[in-house]
């Protein structure tokens, strides 16, 4: 039996932990918290607390700590729906009855429904397309050189310019009104009654990985506003988890896979015979895509378009790979627009050549770079030399460096010794990075027993100093917390953050585990030493904070096997490191 997540959330927040606690033990309060003698060991003196702003407790002798929920399942021994019931009883908070396993199918089979919709509306595309008033959406899709073949794959369709055909259809069909808005097909108003959300357009049924139909993006034939028109998030619709052309490129027995930004890109990937690219669905990619996409590969190459708000999304995109674990390469598509022009112009064996000259992300950023020079130029060509032995100057290591500059020498068209001096004039100047000790590659580095209790301390230090967050999350991410339950506080946490609120309370509240919901309550109960002097404390902080991007950016390094990406990951991962160890954070 489940209650929705929102009213276990308000139940929680109705109840104050202090005044249901209160019930059971005596409490007295002292500095910011309630203590008493604790109820779950026995003891003479109080070492249990609990925290109104935080509504969490905590006893500092047995190590018990939770929300109001945890304390209760604990006290009263309690299951958990016991002790929503109670607590919503207590708060006056009207409970739906609980989801039972009926009520879980009816969703389901609501879902089926909404699956079913999708269906039919594509059937009733696709055939509109192939018929005398689809003849225009046709000739649209072949002047774009689809063939009947790729047409047929993709199941693309026409939304004919009467815009209550589907609602007649898919009324026929026995669908209700209702169910056609909620599957984001149609809209009531006044004025017009049900019409639906395309017409007039070439339709692009959207799949999920087993190739059922979710969602449809459709386009306008011609110039036209939006370009693309997408079905809204639905029950069965959810961008975020889901990539265009998935459903055929997990077959592919590819070793990679190919990322374009747009629906026409992957059709003509595909057509040409690379069935395994694929395409986020007319919003950013996102880390829950990056996850999916690990599952079938651990290298992707980005064929985003080559204007500027292509490349930028490349690099973002670059970023999450990473962060899944997945090494990401950039092909270049210049001088054309997107893969879809590339392969019209220049054809599969160019492509297959740029697939093969795909670049890290080093020299995609140095390629970025070059653009914003003109070569012709001498002086700005000098410009643009000194900029790559500045950029070389970020590797530290002797080897390493000399070797990127044999490469960059090499693909400017540079001499290696005069790039070599002017690369160590500059590093006269400014200093190389500093070297950080290493973890061999391949070889796990043994777990630094103060990695967990760095990660536990500096997520106490900014819970009781949140201001902080602001003063290091330009060093610091979720993903340097690399233990549970931190990493999962430190996701959330941030995100509280950035939004301007903390919840310790709801924070503990999303482990089910309750030796997890024990750990998390600790970090906001744990004290911080109590340092003298503010340069005392500065240095504590920045060392906690310094291992912790250690320890992570270690992790990182060791996790990344023999991938000849790992070079350039490490070098991001170092530089941040390096610039953290050379910059002085102030706790004023
Ligand atoms: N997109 C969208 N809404 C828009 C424009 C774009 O959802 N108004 C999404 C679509 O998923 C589209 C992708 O962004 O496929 C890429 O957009 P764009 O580069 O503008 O289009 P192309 O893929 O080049 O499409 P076409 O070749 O048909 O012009
Ligand atoms: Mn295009």
């Amino acid at each position: 039996m489940y209650y929705p997540e929102e009213i276990i959330e308000e139940v929680r927040r109705r109840n104050n932990i202090v005044d249901v606690v209160a019930g059971y033990v005596r409490l007295q309060k002292k500095g910011g918290s309630h203590w008493g003698l604790c109820p779950f060991h026995s003891e003479r003196t109080p070492s249990f607390s609990v925290n109104g702003d935080k509504q969490i407790y905590h006893c500092f002798g047995c190590g018990a700590g939770g929300n109001v929920y945890t304390f209760l399942m604990n006290y009263e021994n309690y299951s958990f729906p016991e002790a929503v019931r109670a607590l919503a009883e207590r708060a006056g908070v009207q409970l739906p009855e609980p989801e039972d396993a009926g009520q879980v199918r009816q969703r389901e089979s609501r879902r089926a429904r909404l699956l079913e919709i999708n269906k039919e509306a594509a059937k009733f595309f696709y055939f509109q397309l192939r018929s005398p008033g689809g003849e225009i959406g046709y000739s649209y899709l072949k002047k774009r050189e689809l063939t009947d073949e790729t047409m047929r794959i993709f199941g693309l369709g026409y939304a004919v310019k009467n815009s209550s055909a589907l609602i007649q259809y898919l009324r026929g069909k026995g669908f209700e009104d209702e169910l056609l808005k909620e599957a984001g097909i149609a809209s009531f108003s006044e004025k017009y009654g049900m019409t639906s959300l395309f017409w007039n357009r070439v339709m692009f049924p959207i799949q999920d990985s087993n190739n059922r139909v979710i969602g449809f993006g459709g386009r306008v034939m011609g110039e036209g506003e939006p370009k693309y028109l997408n079905s809204p998030e639905t029950p069965v619709f959810d961008k975020r988890r889901n990539l265009y052309g998935l459903n055929y490129a997990r077959r592919a027995r590819s070793a990679n896979m190919i990322l374009c930004e747009g629906y026409m890109d992957v059709i003509a990937m595909h057509q040409a015979g690379f069935t395994q690219a694929v395409a986020s669905l007319g919003t950013a990619f996102t880390p829950e895509q990056a996850a999916l996409l690990g599952r079938y590969t651990d290298s992707v190459l980005l064929a985003y378009d080559s204007d500027g708000a292509g490349v930028k999304a490349a690099l973002r995109a670059v970023g999450i790979l990473r962060e899944a674990g997945i090494s990401g390469k950039v092909i270049n598509m210049r001088p054309y627009k997107d893969p879809d022009e590339f392969m019209k112009s220049l054809g599969k064996e160019a492509f297959e050549e740029r697939i093969s000259q795909a670049e890290n992300s080093f020299f995609f950023e140095l390629q970025v770079l070059e653009g914003q020079f003109d070569m012709n130029d001498p002086e700005q060509k000098t410009k643009f030399h000194r900029e790559l032995a500045r950029k070389l100057c970020g590797f530290s290591e002797e080897m390493e460096r000399e070797n990127y500059i044999q490469a960059v020498a090499q693909k400017y068209g540079m001499g290696t010794g005069s790039l070599r001096k002017l690369v160590e004039k500059y590093a006269a100047q400014t200093g190389l990075a500093k070297p950080v000790e290493r973890a061999r590659t391949g070889v796990q580095k043994k777990k630094e027993p103060g990695a967990r209790r760095a990660q536990g301390t500096l997520l106490t230090w900014i819970s009781d100093e949140p201001g902080l967050y602001g003063k290091i999350k330009k060093y610091i991410s979720a993903q340097d917390f690399t233990e549970e339950p931190y990493h999962t506080v430190a996701e959330r946490m941030f995100r509280d953050l950035e939004e301007g609120h903390l919840d310790p309370g709801g924070i503990v509240g999303m482990f089910e585990d309750q030796e997890e919901q024990r750990e998390a309550a600790a970090i906001f109960h744990t004290r911080l030493p109590r340092l003298e002097s503010g340069q005392e404390k500065e240095k504590a902080f920045h060392d906690i904070l310094m291992g912790v991007k250690k320890n992570s950016y270690e992790h990182h390094v060791a996790r990344m096997g023999t991938d000849v990406n790992a070079l350039n990951e490490a070098i991001q991962g170092r530089k941040a490191l390096e610039e953290l160890a050379r910059t002085h954070i102030s706790l004023d």
